[in-house]
Order: C-alpha cells, then sequence, then structure tokens
C-alpha cells in the first residue's frame, strides 16, 4: 500500500523498536495506530508492547542479533528507545553496506555523546554559548588541581561523572567534606568505572526544572511537546533519585515566550553546533532545562526520549509519528509538523517496595483495569504461565488525560490506586506546584 501525505510519499514500513521500559509501550502504542505501520516488532519488548506488535527476545546491545533479524524480517526502520545502544554506535553499525536500506532513527556515537560524556557536552555547549552552569573538568591527572578547585567553590555544588552511569551519576554536595569525598569516590576509587575518568564540577542552579524535545534531521527540527518528570522517590521531591516516577505535559511555566528563549539560545545553537562539528544526528534531543529567574539554562542533554516524560508525550501528538521519523532519512521534516494537542496529560508511576534501593520481582499484578481518559503503559511486568508479575523498580506507567491538568492528575491517581500488587508505591502528588 502507498499513502500520500503532505508532498511525500511513503510506503507501509516494517518497524522495529528497541527497549523494553513505559517509553518503548509508549512508542509501540503510538506507531500501531499508522497506516503506514505495516508490522510492528519490539525487542525486547514487555507485555504490555505485545499488545501492539510482537516481541523479539534480542537485547537492545545485540547488534549481530539485530543485524540478522532485521535482514530476516525485512525491517525497515529502527527506532532506538534508550542511551546505552546509541552511545555504543547502533547508528554507525547500520551505515555497514547490508543494512544500509534501513532507516534507523537515533543519532550517530559522536552525536550521542551529547548525553554519553558530560564533559563533551558542557565543552560543545560553551563553544556555542548556549547558557549553562560554569564548569570545569578534572580527569586523574589533574586530581589535586580538582581538589583545590573544589575548596574553593562555592556550596552546593554539582559532581557529575563524564560518562554513563545509569543516573547515578550526579552528586549534588551541600557540604565541603561531602564534595571532596565524591570527587575522591570518583577518580580515585573509581566508583563509576571509566565513567568517572573525568569528573564535571559545576555551578548549582537553582530554578524549576522541565524537559523539552525535539525530534531533528540534522537540519530541520519539529518541537515535541513540553514535558516535567518527577525524579524523587519521596512526596514533595524527597529522598532518593529514580528513574521518574511521574510526568506531566504540557509545563504551565513554558509557555510561549520561555520558549522562543529556549529556541534561539538553546535549540538553534544546538543544531548549529552540530552541523559545525559535522556530527550526523537524526533523531530525538531531550533537553533537560531549568529556568533561573525566567532564563533558560541546560542542566543535561539526553540523545533520546525520557520515561516517563514519552508516557505523556505520546499521547498529545495528535498526528501521524511515522511520517516524521521516515521523514529524517531524506531530511525533510520541515513538511511534517507535530500537531499538539490542547488536552492535559498526567503520568502517574507505580513502582516495587524498596525502589530505587533493593526490591523483590515476581509478585503478581492482580488488577489491571484502568477507567476514565486513561492508558496503562508496562515499564517492569512479566508474563509467567499466565499470571502478570512485577518484573523490575519501576512496574506501570498510568497517563491519564484531562482538559486541566488538575483532572489529569485526579484520574492518574485513581487508577494507580486502583491497580493492585503487593508492594506497590506511587507518589500522590505528581503536579504538586502547579495545583
Ligand atoms: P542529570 O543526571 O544530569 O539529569 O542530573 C540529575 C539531577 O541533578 C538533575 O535533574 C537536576 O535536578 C540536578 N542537577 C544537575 N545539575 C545541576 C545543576 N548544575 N544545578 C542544580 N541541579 C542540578
Ligand atoms: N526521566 C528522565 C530520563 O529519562 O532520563
Amino acid at each position: 500500500m502507498q499513502q500520500s501525505l503532505s508532498s511525500h510519499t511513503f510506503n507501509t514500513m516494517n518497524i522495529l523498536i528497541l527497549g523494553s521500559g513505559g517509553r518503548e509501550h509508549a512508542f509501540a502504542w503510538k506507531i500501531a495506530q499508522s497506516p503506514f505501520c505495516k508490522q510492528l516488532y519490539i525487542a525486547p519488548g514487555n507485555p504490555g508492547t505485545a499488545d501492539c506488535g510482537i516481541n523479539v527476545p534480542i537485547a537492545v546491545t545485540q547488534f549481530e542479533e539485530l543485524k540478522a533479524f532485521c535482514l530476516q524480517h525485512s525491517i525497515d526502520l529502527v527506532l532506538v528507545g534508550p542511551e546505552d545502544p546509541l552511545v555504543l554506535g547502533i547508528y554507525d553499525f547500520f551505515q555497514q553496506e547490508a543494512l544500509q536500506h534501513i532507516h534507523l532513527v537515533g543519532p550517530s556515537a559522536a552525536g550521542a555523546q551529547l548525553e554519553g560524556s558530560k564533559g563533551f557536552a558542557k565543552e560543545f555547549m560553551q563553544k556555542m554559548k548556549i547558557p549553562t552552569a560554569a564548569y570545569r573538568a578534572f580527569s586523574s591527572a589533574d586530581y589535586e588541581e580538582g581538589i583545590a578547585y573544589l575548596q574553593q567553590h562555592a556550596l552546593p555544588v554539582v559532581l557529575k561523572a563524564d560518562g554513563l552511569a545509569a543516573g547515578k551519576g550526579v552528586v549534588i554536595a551541600a557540604s565541603r567534606e561531602d564534595a571532596l569525598a565524591a570527587f575522591k569516590e570518583m577518580i580515585l576509587d573509581r566508583k563509576f568505572g571509566n565513567a568517572g575518568d573525568k569528573v564535571v564540577i559545576e555551578e548549582f542552579l537553582t530554578g524549576i526544572e522541565c524537559s523539552v524535545f525535539i525530534l531533528t534531521d540534522g537540519q530541520n527540527y519539529q518541537l515535541l511537546p513540553s514535558a516535567k518528570d518527577y525524579k524523587r522517590i519521596g512526596e514533595g521531591d524527597t529522598g532518593l533519585n529514580t528513574g521518574g516516577m511521574g510526568a506531566i505535559s504540557p509545563v504551565p511555566f513554558a509557555d510561549p515566550v520561555f520558549m522562543q528563549k529556549v529556541e534561539e539560545r538553546i535549540i538553534k545553537p544546538t543544531l548549529l553546533g552540530l552541523q559545525q562539528e559535522k556530527i550526523i544526528y537524526k533523531g530525538f534531543i531531550f533537553i533537560g532545562l531549568i529556568k533561573v529567574n525566567n532564563e533558560p539554562f541546560v542542566i543535561e542533554y539526553n540523545c533520546r526520549m525520557g520515561d516517563p516524560e514519552t508516557e505523556v508525550v505520546m499521547p498529545r501528538i495528535e498526528n501521524d509519528l511515522l511520517p516524521l521519523l521516515a521523514s529524517l532519512k531524506m531530511q525533510t521534516l520541515h513538511d511534517h509538523p507535530c500537531v499538539q494537542s490542547t488536552l492535559h496529560y498526567a503520568t502517574v508511576m507505580l513502582v516495587s517496595k524498596g525502589y530505587p534501593e533493593a526490591y523483590e520481582k515476581g509478585t503478581q499484578i492482580t488488577e489491571t483495569a484502568v477507567a476514565g481518559r486513561s492508558l496503562l503503559f508496562h515499564a517492569g511486568t512479566v508474563l509467567h504461565d499466565g499470571k502478570l508479575l512485577t518484573n523490575g523498580g519501576r512496574v506501570m506507567a498510568i497517563s491519564s488525560a484531562g482538559d486541566s491538568l488538575a483532572e489529569a492528575l485526579t484520574v492518574a491517581n485513581q487508577n494507580a490506586a486502583t491497580i493492585q500488587f503487593e508492594g506497590k508505591y506511587f507518589r500522590k502528588d505528581i503536579g504538586w506546584e502547579f495545583e
């Protein structure tokens, strides 16, 4: 089947999504609705994605196995969910002759450095004059210099391991002792292994955070709905950091005036910088921002979509996502605007007792019905002998719509209370600062 859309024509496609979390279930839910989707596969997927397509038991970093699968099943487009395969160079791997006809959505390894190396990202922002916290980077060779820098730095101070550290590589030290101890742990004791070969020490910024997402073909970009996630485990933003306990979209303060600043000062210089460095980037950029006195500063870049942000962003995209993704290869994204819904969405994450520290797996989930304008996205679940069991810290996300943020939050919370498994925990105060 061939359908015409805008000035371009796409064939129907066989699609492979890589990943197994709530983000990938939200992608699968969205893509399965497209008339351009012939067959959808998810590797490795979860019981939720199995309702949208076919799960394939291949891990996201098994490049050779993924290659064989793509060739065998005539895959046309691969959408990469998590950062690991991108930082490991899956885009570059797919440039080999046998795979060149397959369109992989995601940056090259060089582009993925925006997330894979905090030192690279800071240097890039400094060069492009993109607003971000003042910083210096140190390695073990200049350990003493780093200590001296920390001795005179204002408090609190932020230390970041350069490489990927499963979301644990950032320390906000309130005292000099804590700062020095964290620096030693990262550089000398190698707490995060090679990820701590270099450490970024930066100024602590005070403000409210939000996330802005773009899809880019390297030349053009489309803004996706903004979102705010809630990283701490405890209500009132207290306790340990997690992968994310909930999210809302849109973000009340990301209004047109603020977004104009973000586009002019951050998004456009980011794309210009990538072009100047001749870095191939055809995928998502997730820009973690902090608003300081109404001005946006970049906290971090990620080379992928966020989780649980995708669970509120996908339901707010009104048009078909596949033409946008398919347009990246030929750099015709300017022909495919992203149409954002006026509805509000809130997602609440249900997690296992103990998360983000040690938690139990294998608990039966006995009630999964959702009511109202709501979607249930699986994250850490598994089917065993016909029973749905917990299989991770973050178990499921409930995304609910409302004509107002308050309505979306109320419905999401009601559903979160209904779903049943032993040890279930969720934050009841997602979106609290806007109520
Ligand atoms: P990251 O892993 O880079 O997302 O950092 C984790 C969290 O640390 C961020 O979401 C912020 O809440 C916080 N953070 C990172 N850098 C800074 C900074 N320079 N000032 C204040 N908070 C920060
Ligand atoms: N929710 C934050 C992230 O995906 O990195």
